[in-house]
């Protein structure tokens, strides 16, 4: 199975943008993990698709959109025309899920499912072979440089026995916390990409941790 990496502009330099992804595409990273938060379902505010729409023309890879936002229905339509591929909105963030997620889908996006450390996987169960992507967070959402919360580790591993024995699709994301040791951890337990921002970010050379993420999954 292909590993994905994320690197999480939420730790880039604001006023760069498109350079800062210029660097990590370069770099090797495989996709671009936008960290959407809207000072409602969690204290911080960060960008929105006004963001995705100027990433968009200046690069190739996947925006992977990570709404950390109430009410994330009303925001669709907008990222869908700004050009995100993935649209993960959290479960603890609405109240429809199944029908959220097939609005996601008929706007022509993958559609990914967040939960937070407090939440276990038998409550997405219904949903899990409808979804192109399921988010485990690693920490809890809001803020880059947390710890990494090692009780998350065996939801992956329920995922992943999960997508196994039912055929199903989704990949298992995994954010907060990430470097080459809980990445490793991840990865043992079925996750196949791994958001990382001020690992990546903190350095001056962003290509000696995204090789070192690289080496830590294989
Ligand atoms: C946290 C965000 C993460 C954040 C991760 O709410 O969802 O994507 O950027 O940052 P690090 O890798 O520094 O924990
Ligand atoms: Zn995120």
């Amino acid at each position: 199975m292909y590993m994905y990496i994320a690197p999480s502009i939420l730790s880039a330099n604001f006023g760069k943008f498109i350079d800062e992804v210029n660097r990590i595409e370069k770099a090797g990273a495989d996709w671009v993990h936008i960290d959407v938060m809207d000072g409602h379902f969690v204290p911080n505010l960060t960008f929105g698709a006004g963001v995705v729409e100027a990433l968009r023309p200046n690069t190739k890879m996947t925006l992977d959109c990570h709404l950390m936002v109430a009410n994330p229905e009303a925001h669709v339509e907008t990222f869908a025309n700004a050009g995100a591929d993935y649209f993960t909105v959290h479960y603890e963030a609405t109240s429809h899920l199944h029908g959220l997620i097939q609005t996601i889908h008929k706007h022509g996006m993958k559609a990914g499912v967040a939960i937070n450390p407090a939440t276990p996987v038998s409550a997405i169960a219904p949903i899990l072979k409808d979804v192109d992507m399921i988010l485990v967070m690693t920490v809890n959402p809001g803020f880059g440089g947390q710890s990494f919360i090692e009780s998350t580790v065996n939801k992956i591993a329920e995922l992943s026995a999960f997508r196994a024995e039912n055929d199903a699709t989704f990949l298992i994301e995994v954010d907060g916390g990430i470097n080459a040791e809980t990445a490793r951890i991840c990865a043992e337990n079925g996750a196949d990409a791994f958001v990382a921002g001020s690992y990546i970010f903190n350095k001056d050379d962003v290509k000696q941790p995204i090789d070192a993420l690289k080496m830590a999954i294989k």
